[in-house]
Order: C-alpha cells, then sequence, then structure tokens
C-alpha cells in the first residue's frame, strides 16, 4: 500500500512525526534503518530561517541516507513564509508542512501556530503565498481547533489549504487547548476527509497496530503520522506498515518485549550518531532525555536515568548503556 502527496510517492502510509527537540537527523537515520520510510525535521521558524540562522538552518541538516525528507515551517507573515519556502525547496526536501497546530503559549500569542485555526483568512494568505513561491508538495499540520472541540476548524482550515492547491492535510485529534493530554478524537479526523478531497493524514495516539488500523477505519483516512509512540521504538513504523498493507500484527509494542539486546543495540547507535553529527557535547546532554525514552518501562529505568545524567564522557556513557541492558531481568533480555 502506498501514499500519494501530490507528485511524491510513498511506499507506506506511515509517516514520522515533526517533534521539537527529538526529530532530529540521528533520530531520523535510526528509525530510516529499521524500516520508516518518510520522515520530518522538526519545525523551523520562517523568521530565523529567512535571517539565516545558524541554529536554525543546523535542524534542517540532512544527509542522503535521510530521504525522502519533509521540513515544516512556522509562522504567519505570508511573505517570510514564502522565503522561507523557497529557501526549503532550494534545500532539495521532498515536502513542505505548514504548522497550524502547536499549542505553546508564545508561540499562540504570535498568531502562529495552533493560533491560525482562529485566523482561517491569514492562514489562507499564507497558503496561497507558500503555493505560490514553490512547487514541490505542501501538506498543512493542524489540530481539530483552538477551542471548539467540533473539528469545524480544522474543516476550515483544510478547506482552503485546498482552494489554494495544498496536496495533503494532517490532522492532529486534539484542540491547542488540550495540549498534549486527554484522548485524540479520531472522528475529527473522519470529518475533515469528509470535507475535502486530498489526502489526509491521521495522528494522534497511534501506538500500535490495532491503533492505526482503528485510525484509519474511523476516519477513511490515507495514511498515519506517529509522534510519541517512535520514541525510543524505532521498529514502530515498519511494525504499522506491515499490518496496514499486510493485515498483520508484527512483534509486541511494550518496551519490554522489544528485547534488551535490540533496544541497546539501537541506543548505542543512536547515541553514536549524536556524536557524529552534533558533537560529544550536545550529544552527553541529549542521551539523558533519549536513553529514557528506550528505557522507559524497563526494570531500574529511573536509576539508569539518574546515572546517565551524571556521565561525563562518551565511553562512560556507552558502558552505562551497555551495563543497564545486561543486567535486566532473564524475560527482558529476550529477542523477539
Ligand atoms: C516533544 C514534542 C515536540 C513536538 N514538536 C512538533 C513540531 O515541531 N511540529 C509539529 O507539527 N508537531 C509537533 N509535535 C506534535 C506531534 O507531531 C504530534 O502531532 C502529537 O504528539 C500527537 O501525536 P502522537 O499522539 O502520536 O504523539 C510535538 C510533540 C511533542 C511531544
Amino acid at each position: 500500500m502506498s501514499l500519494s502527496i501530490g507528485a511524491l510517492h510513498l511506499p507506506s502510509l506511515v509517516m514520522q512525526s515533526p517533534m521539537a527537540g527529538c526529530s532530529d537527523l540521528p533520530f531520523r537515520l535510526v528509525a530510516r534503518r529499521r524500516g520508516l520510510a518518510f520522515a520530518f525535521t522538526e519545525m523551523v521558524s520562517a523568521h530565523s530561517l529567512v535571517r539565516r540562522s545558524r541554529k536554525t538552518l543546523a535542524l534542517l541538516r540532512t544527509v542522503p541516507e535521510d530521504r525522502p525528507l519533509g521540513a515544516q515551517l512556522l509562522g504567519s507573515d505570508p511573505a517570510k513564509m514564502a522565503a522561507a519556502a523557497s529557501m526549503i525547496a532550494e534545500l532539495g526536501f521532498e515536502l513542505l508542512d505548514i504548522n497550524c497546530g502547536c499549542p505553546v503559549k508564545k508561540v499562540v500569542s504570535n498568531g502562529e501556530g495552533a493560533a491560525l485555526l482562529k485566523d482561517p483568512d491569514r492562514a489562507e494568505r499564507v497558503f496561497a503565498a507558500v503555493r505560490r513561491a514553490v512547487d514541490i508538495p505542501l501538506t498543512v499540520k493542524t489540530r481539530k481547533g483552538f477551542q471548539d472541540e467540533s473539528g469545524k476548524e480544522a474543516v476550515e482550515l483544510a478547506r482552503r489549504a485546498q482552494a489554494q492547491g495544498f496536496d495533503g492535510v494532517i490532522v492532529h485529534g486534539r484542540t491547542q487547548k488540550q495540549g498534549y493530554g486527554g484522548k485524540a478524537d479520531h472522528e475529527a479526523v473522519a470529518l475533515v476527509r469528509r470535507a475535502v478531497s486530498i489526502p489526509v493524514i491521521g495522528n494522534g495516539d497511534v501506538r500500535s497496530p490495532e491503533d492505526a488500523r482503528r485510525l484509519m477505519a474511523v476516519a477513511g483516512c490515507q495514511g498515519v503520522m506517529v509522534g510519541r509512540a517512535g520514541l525510543g521504538n524505532p521498529w514502530l513504523y515498519r511494525e504499522l506498515h506491515r499490518a496496514l498493507s499486510e493485515g498483520e500484527a508484527v512483534g509486541g509494542g511494550e518496551a519490554d518485549g522489544r528485547g534488551a539486546a535490540r533496544l541497546c543495540a539501537a541506543l548505542l547507535e543512536h547515541f553514536d550518531l549524536e556524536v557524529e553529527f552534533l558533537g560529544a557535547r550536545q550529544a552527553s546532554l541529549n542521551i539523558r532525555r533519549i536513553g529514557a525514552w528506550y528505557a522507559c518501562g524497563l526494570p531500574g529505568a529511573k536509576d539508569f536515568r539518574v546515572r546517565i545524567c551524571r556521565a561525563q564522557d562518551i565511553s562512560v556513557t556507552r558502558r552505562m548503556i551497555s551495563d543497564f541492558f545486561a543486567s535486566l531481568p532473564a524475560r527482558n533480555r529476550e529477542d523477539l
């Protein structure tokens, strides 16, 4: 089963979601080597990109193995968004998404992210300007609403994106007000799906093959996007792809079902890639968060998190990772 968004043809219905501070190049490479077909960088501010901020350009760093790849822009000024979109296209990204879902107060009070749900006229001006600027496939990623639970705000935004020649819509079934709490509403994805003819990707609370199948069935959407469940589980994308395309569930989704040897190897690889691409200092900071994803749910995870925070040297960190997984009880050490 495949998914087409404009001229982009993907061999899987499963996408990795843009996640600030998480979906960096090492994260994407670890997942791609285990079956992820399409990845997103984290959102970047159009304002910072047009100013050629070094930090922002670093967030867009990629390598040939990391393709096809989407970028996501945050902003609400049509001219700036168009200029930033041109830069994204020049950099060779296969797809560009416009962020209409970020719930963070500072972002929203700036009229950006989820605030565009409340200002569809401005959103449409952004869509039109970006569409005029580039010819790569375009999507909009939105929430079901700002505060309104009905899903009407997402429908409105999706219709306007389609009217401006966008190629797809990604719908996270939560309101801005909900943040990341509560349950994602897949019926809201269905509402959008019925309102537009461009592909709709459903997002929110997909953690297992059953979740992915349920979302596709409830919403009738063309694909699924996976966010948090992919943290520390780089095998999930292939598992979901197989479940959706062949109707079979492959392997377990639980942390302790993934096998300590596999987890350990993936975490060491992730850490080594962090060192290679971000440098030892940044990698040592990032491993605190990354280590916690991989250890989540395992006995001794809390202690491991505390210990790894103190490690100041690459070889010490690597040894701590190996020791932690080697010390797990036998039932956690079995590979699938
Ligand atoms: C740490 C974190 C960072 C995120 N950063 C972004 C982002 O940069 N752009 C975006 O559109 N969504 C972002 N999101 C939202 C996710 O892409 C996704 O829509 C949300 O987590 C719901 O999907 P899930 O239930 O599969 O996690 C972020 C979420 C988290 C938890």
